[in-house]
């Protein structure tokens, strides 16, 4: 399907729009799924021109690509379809001047992608709608965290959907344009190996590790008023952790793996009291090294508090209060500054009921999504000699090996070109992500009233300490 579309880009010098979306519409360029009739206007409120804004993007274009993927006269080519507009988007006064630079809609469909803080999705789109620029054929795109509580992303919600019906939202979770993260609904449910033994009978804990090197970047302002917890876990883990649990839908959807995924969600056992405690651990990076440079602590990092007690890390023992998981935890951590990037689902199976050898470790399916894609299951087997001696093995599946003619794409290109085919299946939907805040508010409320400091831990490992108390239970153990 090829559409032809106008793409505003709000916030079109910021971090986002220079590294994942322009880049992203590049390749899709490049790849000839764009109509040639798509026209991509960033906008912000830096006073440069068109030349200047495309001297920038090509600047970054080159820094965030392969080199041997950038192409001049590609990218002569698609910086035609490239305009910037410079404008103060909370003035409604400016969107006459917008509406008029576009001209008329017709037959086209507009998207308006909202890179920016959620405190300016609520006057932009009145400010849309006011100047006719919300009508049938426009789309809104929020980026997340949508809102910083319950209260803030009713709030958010409520205004874009005054403006916006939902079937024309697109609240985006940038993790399910991830090609691993389909895998996982591929793995589940087109495979009948698996489906029979997912459930708590069979399954000891699941984890989920979502570990990052790099540390706030330019990124400070916004972080630290953020923290690990609104900025990775509502959205990110816990939309992996929605895959993982969720029932077989009915459809490849959007309402069917919508509706399965909000269940889960909603199913959530609350973490309050003293569970906020006794369940999660939140930890802030000091002075550490990493692949051996050193690296300051966090309070020291541009735009950041000097006192600031923002978590860079949290760790939560989840619990699903249905029949599938009963008794089956699911230990989530994710932070900035640690030992390694890597993005892992883990699942441990139970021990076999009987067992006949002197040693035998559990079997695991661990699911890579980062940085490569692979899927592996560890097994035991016997090691060759005499006697009956028994080592872990693993039956591996590179999925980049596996597809190795194919270019993988970056999520951002798959779910921009949802978006302008109108596919939503793989974005949130409004009740998803405010069930996601329903769990998550306890927390943050807990960590407020007693919990104020996170636990220190230096940059290069893995985590404060209380973050492997948290799992050690009956031999449990981060994996890795
Ligand atoms: C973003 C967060 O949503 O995801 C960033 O705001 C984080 O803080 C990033 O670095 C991680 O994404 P990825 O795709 O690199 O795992």
């Amino acid at each position: 399907m090829s559409i032809s579309c106008d793409m505003l880009v709000f916030g079109g010098t910021g971090d986002l729009a220079l590294h994942k979306l322009i880049p992203a519409l590049y390749y899709l360029h490049r790849e000839h799924r764009l109509h040639d009739d798509v026209r991509i206007l960033a906008i912000a409120r830096q006073d440069i021109d068109r030349n200047a804004y495309l001297a920038l993007a090509e600047r970054h274009l080159r820094a965030q690509i392969a080199r041997t993927d950038f192409e001049a006269e590609i990218w002569n080519a698609f910086s035609q379809r490239l305009d910037y507009f410079p404008m103060d988007a909370t003035q409604r006064g400016e969107y006459v001047r917008l509406a008029h630079h576009l001209g008329q809609a017709e037959g086209r469909v507009r998207v308006h992608y909202l890179a920016t803080a959620p405190n300016l999705f609520e006057p932009i789109a009145s400010n849309l709608e006011s100047a006719g620029l919300a009508g049938e054929d426009a789309r809104i795109v929020l980026e997340k965290p949508i809102g910083h509580s319950l209260e803030s992303a009713l709030e958010i919600n409520e205004a874009i959907g005054n403006v916006f019906p939902e079937s024309r939202i697109y609240r985006i979770d940038h993790y399910l344009g991830k090609e691993t993260v389909q895998n996982l609904m591929a793995l589940r449910f087109a495979n009948a190996l698996f489906e029979p033994i997912w459930r708590s009978g069979h399954i000891d804990h699941v984890q989920i590790t979502v570990a990052e090197t790099l540390g706030v970047e330019e990124r400070g302002s916004y972080y630290d008023h953020a923290g690990a917890m609104r900025d990775m876990l509502q959205n990110h883990l816990l939309q992996l952790l929605c895959l993982v649990a969720m029932e077989a839908p009915v459809r490849f959807d959007a309402k069917s793996i919508r509706g399965e995924k909000v269940k889960i969600l909603e199913a959530l056992k609350p973490i309050t009291g003293n569970d906020v405690q006794d369940k999660t651990v939140r930890g802030q990076y000091v002075a550490g090294q990493i692949g051996g440079n050193e690296v300051q602590a966090y309070y020291f990092e541009k735009d950041v508090d000097n006192d600031s007690d923002t978590e860079t890390f949290v760790a939560v023992k989840a619990e699903i209060d249905n029949w599938r998981w009963a008794g089956v935890p699911f230990y989530l951590r994710t932070g900035k500054r640690m030992a390694k990037k890597r993005s892992e689902i883990i699942i441990t199976f139970k021990q076999v009921p009987h067992m006949l050898f002197t040693k035998g470790e559990v079997n695991r399916l661990v699911i890579r999504l980062q940085p490569e894609e692979s899927i592996s299951l560890q097994l035991m087997a016997k090691a060759p000699g005499k006697g009956m001696q028994l080592e872990p093995v693993e039956l591996d599946l590179n999925l980049a090996h596996a597809f190795s003619s194919t270019r993988r794409w970056e999520a951002y290109e798959r779910l921009l070109l949802d978006v302008i085919e109108g596919d939503s299946t793989l974005f949130m939907r409004r009740d998803e992500v405010e069930a996601a805040w329903n769990w998550v508010d306890p927390i943050l409320c807990g960590w407020q009233s007693h919990y104020r400091k996170p636990r220190p831990y230096p940059a290069g490992t893995d985590g404060p300490e209380q973050a492997h108390q948290l799992i050690e239970h009956q031999g449990r153990q981060w994996w890795r």
